[in-house]
């Protein structure tokens, strides 16, 4: 059962997270009852957290209590399962800017007491600062903008504690369908590599094509 990361769960074979709210589901998943607990499984077709770990991810840095601040929460498919990991004593801020997604997302967070839904554009951290209490321990994004490393050094900067973690999830379709996915890649890492440590890049195929995974350390200001 235990996996290789706290909180992640390992059930015939399949991840799953323990789930923080019994009885309700965030996108169809497929929920198992062991003893007084109940665990959904976790889509790694449907997530890349998901798929980043079973292609290989070395260090998980979401834990039981981290504050998360996650950009590009969609309907909470996976930032469902980051609330499940965090548990009762972390946090997840779910900012996204599509109403239509906000929309969905909204009955997830209210099951949730542990996922704080915020309206609102990633590339303008300004006008979510209020609503954020003191710096995260993690930013997870995954935005599909061709803006992606910039908006993660804006929120990082304003919200990411010094040695905090970064997750991200590159994907070379939104930046530039022209180009080779590895030069796209390599832009990107390099617009980070000043502010970011890259500890893991992980190649999500095959369950997202064209995509990368990042883990990095944030050096701070
Ligand atoms: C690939 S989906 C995210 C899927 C989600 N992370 C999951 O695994 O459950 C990308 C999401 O980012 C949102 N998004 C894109 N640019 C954004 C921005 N600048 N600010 C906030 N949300 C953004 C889109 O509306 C979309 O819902």
């Amino acid at each position: 059962m235990e996996g290789k990361f706290e909180g992640v769960f390992r059930i015939n074979g399949k991840l799953a997270t323990k789930s923080f709210a019994p009885g309700t589901r965030a996108y169809g998943e497929k929920a198992v009852r062991e003893g007084k607990d109940e665990f959904r499984l976790w889509d790694p077709y449907r997530s890349k957290l998901s798929a980043a770990i079973l292609r290989g991810l070395r260090q998980m840095p979401i834990k039981g209590g981290s504050k998360v601040l996650y950009l590009g929460a969609a309907s909470g498919t996976t930032a469902s399962h980051v609330s499940d990991i965090v548990g009762a004593k972390g946090l997840t801020y779910c900012v996204e800017f599509a109403p239509r997604s906000m929309r969905d997302l909204l009955p997830v967070c209210e099951a949730r007491k542990n996922m704080l839904p915020i309206l609102a554009d990633a590339r303008m951290p300004e006008e979510y600062a209020a609503y954020i209490k003191g710096k995260v321990d993690v930013i997870y994004e995954d935005v599909a903008d061709p803006a992606q490393a910039g908006i993660m050094l804006a929120n990082a900067s304003a919200f990411l504690r010094k040695g905090g973690m970064a997750m991200m999830a590159i994907k070379s379709q939104s930046i530039d369908v022209s180009a080779k996915p590895e030069r796209t890649y390599e832009k990107v890492v390099s617009e980070l590599a000043g502010a970011f440590e890259i500890l893991e890049r992980i190649e999500l195929s095959p369950f997202d094509k064209d995509h990368l995974f990042l883990l990095m350390r944030f050096k701070g200001e």
